[in-house]
């Protein structure tokens, strides 16, 4: 798997294209910043899983983790591939429903959803992921309140450690995520107690970023587990297992195995279990973000200053940053990008290649894109690209130092449509009650 889109190509005038787009072009049209989606990258990652689990387990659903990425268009596109869709907001519902998506199959997850937003759920007849018991209550008052029924699921602890950044680690028994193992089967019986609650399965999500099946298949064996209990407890059955999201993505020259090896290795011991325990297999369910995403998503930026520190570094300055892309600040991420406009020069002029740190606009020293990469010599207005940038980018994008937050286009076939427009100031100042 390469860092790059599918479509990733050099043109003939020497620039990077992708969907058949020159991005030099892009960057002239649309301004940068400027957030560009690869739409058949985007279709074929969903495709990896959606075909995969047709051929080899039917009774399945993938969800797309919207948290990574979420507007109309990119939810539009996902769903049209067949894909349900997690939501861990009221506004991401919210943004479901505007792109009149099927809402029996949203998932609607988080610690401590709102009252106000549960009840959104509970109206909309979506699935709601329960995480504790405090919620379940709410839950059961809500629909009391609605004279609706919900379809709950139980997210779970598994206790299973994954190797990926501390921050993202979300299956530790010490999580702030999950129904704990000793309250299971308390949670069980206030499901199994109500008129208005529908016990439908389990879910667990240890972590993201993660390159290691082992781990998912360990879910297996913890999720049967759980569900065994809650069967000898109460006699509801856990007709869906939910194995979360997670699957890592090649932000430089990391090599994931691909996604069908993860889903045929987690199936075989879905099988295997089922048949173990002698109960009916279950509907097993995903949840991507970062896998579908990420790699459709590339960033374009205008340098600014080149500055040379003598004897220290290089630094060359773009016109976003931390703002639009916050993953370097907070978790230590690495990209790798290339210079729109000097794609021969990298590739054929190996030699000439020179250091530089990538330097955001924002007012602080942590706000560093790119620590150090290796490109051609970088002058004022050259476009860098920077690569794999589709996910938790835009969707945790801020707007540090009352910058507008940067568009998006979709691209496919030499074709690029605005889906997402560039904030302007009187956006920024919308809210501001102005006495
Ligand atoms: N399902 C649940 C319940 C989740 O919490 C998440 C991600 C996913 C699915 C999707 O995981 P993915 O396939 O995208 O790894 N902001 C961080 C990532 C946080 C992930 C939160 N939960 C980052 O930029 O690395």
């Amino acid at each position: 798997m390469s860092n790059k889109p599918l479509t990733a190509k050099t043109n003939d005038k020497g620039h990077f294209e992708v969907g058949g787009c020159d991005t030099v072009e892009l960057a002239k049209q649309f301004g940068t910043p400027l957030y560009v989606v690869d739409e058949l990258t985007l279709r074929h990652n969903c495709r990896q899983y959606v075909s995969t689990l047709k051929s080899k387990y039917p009774n399945s659903l993938v969800l797309y983790a919207s948290k990574a990425l979420c507007n109309t268009a990119v939810l539009k596109m996902v769903c049209d591939e067949g894909l349900g869709l997690d939501v861990s907001s009221g506004g991401e519902l919210y943004t479901a429903k505007k792109a009149n998506l099927d809402l029996s199959k949203v998932y609607f997850h988080g610690n401590n959803k709102p009252l106000k937003e549960l009840e959104e759920g509970v109206a909309a007849g979506v699935n709601i992921v329960a995480d504790n018991l405090c919620e379940l209550k709410n839950l059961d008052q809500i629909s009391k309140r609605l004279k609706m029924t919900a379809r709950v699921m139980f997210r779970i602890n598994p206790g299973i450690e994954a190797h990926t950044h501390e921050f993202i680690q979300t299956g530790k028994i010490d999580s702030k995520f999950g129904i704990q193992k000793d309250k299971i089967i308390e949670a069980a019986k206030i499901v199994s107690g109500s008129r208005y609650l529908t016990f439908i399965g389990l879910h667990t999500h240890i972590g993201s970023q993660i390159f290691d099946i082992d781990p998912f298949v360990s879910e297996a064996d913890v999720l049967f587990d759980y569900a065994k209990q809650i069967k000898d407890a109460t006699g509801l059955e856990a007709k869906e297992l939910d194995f979360g999201g997670g699957w890592g993505v090649s932000y430089i020259d990391e090599k994931p195995a691909p996604v069908p090896q993860l889903l045929e290795k987690v199936i075989q011991r879905v099988r295997a279990k089922a048949a173990e325990l002698k109960i009916p297999e279950p509907k097993i369910i995903f949840e991507p973000g970062r896998s579908i995403i990420s790699p459709a998503g590339i960033t374009l930026y205008t340098i600014g200053s080149v500055k040379e520190i003598p004897g220290i570094r290089k630094y060359a300055m773009i016109d976003g940053g931390m703002s639009d892309n916050p993953r370097p600040i907070l978790y230590d991420a690495q990209y790798d990008a290339l210079i729109a406009n000097k794609i021969s020069v990298e590739t054929c002029h190996g030699k000439s290649l020179q250091k530089y740190r990538i330097a955001g606009r924002f007012c602080e020293s942590g706000d560093i894109l790119i620590k150090e990469i290796k490109l051609p010599k970088i002058d004022e207005n050259d476009i860098l690209a920077v690569m794999c940038t589709g996910a938790y980018g835009y969707s945790m994008a801020s707007n540090y130092n009352r910058v507008c937050r940067p568009p998006m286009v979709v691209v496919n076939n030499g074709k690029s449509t605005l889906i997402l427009k560039r904030e302007t100031y009187e956006d920024l100042v919308s809210q501001d009650v102005i006495l």
